[in-house]
């Protein structure tokens, strides 16, 4: 398995280019299954967890054809087309590896009537149940079925009919899954407390442009009117707010001046809110976001919550830099109820933090220290990246698995700003 060696002290100046978003991508690509047209996806992150779904989406009889970019480029063009599902079951081998697999059980039964989807079991983040995802589509008509680690979903015949739900927790798969049945149903669909996060407009505009009617989008009552059919579409992935947010905290620890080139500010407000509270600067502009930082960090007391609030997506990366703060930081993660495992590995390099169920207490140190690390989620895995880029001496990231899993050719964007960084295959 593959590591990176970070020289940690350099200063990053430059431009560093922002990619498609993951989390939009992975609700985007699904929406191939709602059409026998084709759907030509631009701006798709070259990831892991893409080839993962893009793998999914061949077991259903969706063709895939990449064109239209160099290796050398960031991002890529896909085109998918459905003619006829050959199959709508999802296996266990394949849920397993990717959970955002659940979010093929909404188009499948909007499209087919039926799907069969494993249920994709615990991670490393916490139980991330998909009850919600069931009830929401139950609401809708739907007839759900759990056995032998599969749920079954099924339309009455003629199809779902459509009908309200409101969420008790605002969940953005479930939101997703319910928004991607609703598109095809017989019916009116009304979801209330729906998440509000980027991706979800994302998956709304595509929508749209596929033909679906969808009232008050970016808002947490949004209203469906199915349509009998959608069409093909081309769509532009969103800029990946959360791959910025990381790249603002990489900039901001080692005092550097990025600009983040693609990123979109107005779907960042909660991230550089947080920063300019720690004495970064930012400066938002239609080309994205630049971030500068010439004075000292300060500690900075905060929630995750869902969109517009502080993501969970950004709190490792955040409690990185706070790391190095003056003061005592409190972050408290309301998400995810076991999201703090870059603790120990930060605080082997040198950081001082206390976790306290979902609360942690950062203690600011003058300096970190370079260490042998991994991690065991992808945001995780990436604040030990950052904290590598300020330690003094060698830091070793192991398990990269998660880091290509979700950020795009981290080490080439991190030397294109002048990281000391390099991959090397592990003995
Ligand atoms: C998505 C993102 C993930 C992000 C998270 C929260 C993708 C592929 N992943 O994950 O990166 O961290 O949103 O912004 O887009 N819950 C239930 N029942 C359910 C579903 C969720 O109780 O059926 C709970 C979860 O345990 C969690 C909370 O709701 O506590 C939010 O989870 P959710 O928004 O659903 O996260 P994901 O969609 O899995």
């Amino acid at each position: 398995m593959d590591k990176i060696i970070i020289k940690g002290g350099k200063r990053l100046t430059g431009t560093l280019p922002i990619s498609g978003a993951k989390n939009a991508a992975l609700t985007l690509l699904p929406c191939a299954l709602l059409t026998e047209e084709p759907l030509t996806l631009r701006n798709l992150p070259r990831l892991a967890d893409i080839d993962g779904f893009q793998h999914l989406l061949n077991q259903f009889g969706v063709s895939t054809t990449i064109a239209g970019s160099r290796p050398q480029d960031f991002g890529r063009v896909m085109t998918l087309q459905t003619p006829r599902l050959t199959n709508t079951t999802a296996p266990y081998e394949l849920v397993r590896k990717m959970r955002a697999s659940i979010l093929v059980l909404g188009p499948l039964l909007g499209r087919a009537g039926e799907a069969k989807v494993s249920l994709p079991g615990g991670c490393a983040i916490g139980n991330r149940p998909i009850d919600l995802h069931l009830k929401a589509l139950e609401a809708m008509g739907a007839e759900i079925e759990l056995a032998a680690g599969y749920v079954r979903a099924a339309a009455p015949d003629g199809g779902l009919p459509g009908g309200d739900f409101a969420f008790p927790v605002v969940s953005v798969g479930a939101t997703e899954n319910a928004l991607m049945a609703a598109v095809l149903a017989n019916g009116t669909t009304r979801l209330d407390n729906a998440a509000r996060e980027p991706e979800i407009v994302d998956l709304c505009n595509l929508l749209v442009a596929m033909g679906a009617r969808i009232e008050n989008i970016g808002e947490s009552d949004l209203t469906i009117h199915g349509v009998p059919r959608l069409h093909g579409a081309t769509y532009r992935v969103m800029a990946d707010r959360i791959e910025a947010g990381s790249y603002a905290c990489a900039a901001a620890i080692t005092g550097g001046d990025v600009m983040l080139k693609g990123a979109n500010p107005a779907e960042m407000r909660a991230t550089t809110h947080a920063l300019r509270n720690a004495g970064v600067n930012v400066e938002e502009s239609d080309a994205g976001l630049r971030v500068y930082c010439d004075g000292p960090l300060r500690a900075v007391n905060l929630s995750t919550a869902p969109y517009p609030g502080f993501a969970t997506d950004m709190q490792a990366q955040l409690m990185a830099l706070l790391c190095q703060a003056d003061g005592t930081s409190v972050l408290n993660e309301t998400i995810f109820e076991n999201r703090y495992m870059h603790v120990p590995e930060l605080n082997r390099m040198g950081a001082h933090i206390e976790t306290n169920g979902r609360t942690a207490v950062v203690h600011g140190v003058d300096r970190l220290t370079g260490a042998e690390v991994m991690a065991t989620d992808l945001r995780a895995s990436m604040s030990l990246v950052i904290a590598g880029l300020a330690a003094e001496g060698e830091t070793v990231v192991h398990r990269l698995y998660h880091l290509d899993r979700g950020y795009e050719r981290l080490e080439e964007k991190l030397a294109l700003v002048g990281a000391d960084i390099e991959r090397v295959g592990s003995d």
